[in-house]
């Protein structure tokens, strides 16, 4: 699969490394520092083809694009990423520059801002750390994900998987707020039997 990276930051950049790992191939792109999308593309290409690119071409070439960037800059990205009509789009993104009103979660938010593309939200829960240290483990942690479009989430759930995570499926965007950052499961390092004990709480 083509993995198209729009915001290569501590996320972004993780978020590449382990799908590379995986055998995927990956376009990076945006970051403020060139020479850094270049670094990283001579780390990974160790592993797989890896390109750097224009927002815009990530989002054409890729088959999933991965979304990893603050809300403070996200319009400015939407604007150079082109058409993204039909483009699966997973959103990492955490509402800490921006003030939601009450009942809004951040996924809605860049539905909004994403009204042609599907949004699966997942990647956003662990510290960008353990999603390169973590993975493997015995038993897996868990990643959550909620979406609307099951095929889409279905896809996304392969990465997941392939990258050595439990897939925490919530169900629709509806039940995404427990996934985001007031929620019982951002921000933990979760077994699916611990996340089941928290929600159930
Ligand atoms: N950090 C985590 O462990 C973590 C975990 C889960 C979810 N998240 C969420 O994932 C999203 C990305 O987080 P991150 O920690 O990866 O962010 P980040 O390191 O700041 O990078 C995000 C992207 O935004 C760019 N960027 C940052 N500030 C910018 C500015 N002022 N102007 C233009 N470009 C700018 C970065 O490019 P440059 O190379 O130019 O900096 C990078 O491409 C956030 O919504 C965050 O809440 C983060």
């Amino acid at each position: 699969m083509k993995i198209g990276i729009v915001g290569v930051g501590n996320i972004g950049g993780a978020v590449a490394k382990i799908f590379a790992k995986a055998g995927h191939s990956v376009i990076l792109s945006w970051s403020r520092n060139p020479e850094k999308l270049q670094q990283l593309a001579a780390e990974l290409s160790q592993y797989q083809s890896v390109e750097v690119g224009t927002p815009a071409e990530a989002v054409q070439k890729a088959d999933v694009v991965v979304l990893s960037a603050k809300f403070a800059i996200m319009d400015d990205m939407r604007s150079q990423m082109g058409d993204v009509t039909g483009k699966i789009i997973i959103d990492t993104n955490n509402q800490y520059d921006i003030v939601l009103p009450e009942g809004k979660s951040a996924a809605q938010e860049v539905q909004e801002r994403f009204e042609s593309a599907t949004i699966v939200k997942a990647f956003n829960t662990l510290y960008f750390e353990f999603l390169l240290s973590k993975g493997f483990a015995s038993p897996r942690f868990i990643i959550p994900i909620s979406a609307d479009d099951e095929a889409a989430k279905a896809i996304v759930s392969k990465l997941i998987e392939e990258v050595g995570f439990d897939v925490y499926d919530l169900g629709g965007l509806e039940n995404v707020f427990a996934q985001e950052v007031t929620g019982p499961l951002y921000n933990k390092l979760l077994t699916r039997e611990q996340a089941d004990a928290l929600l159930n709480a």
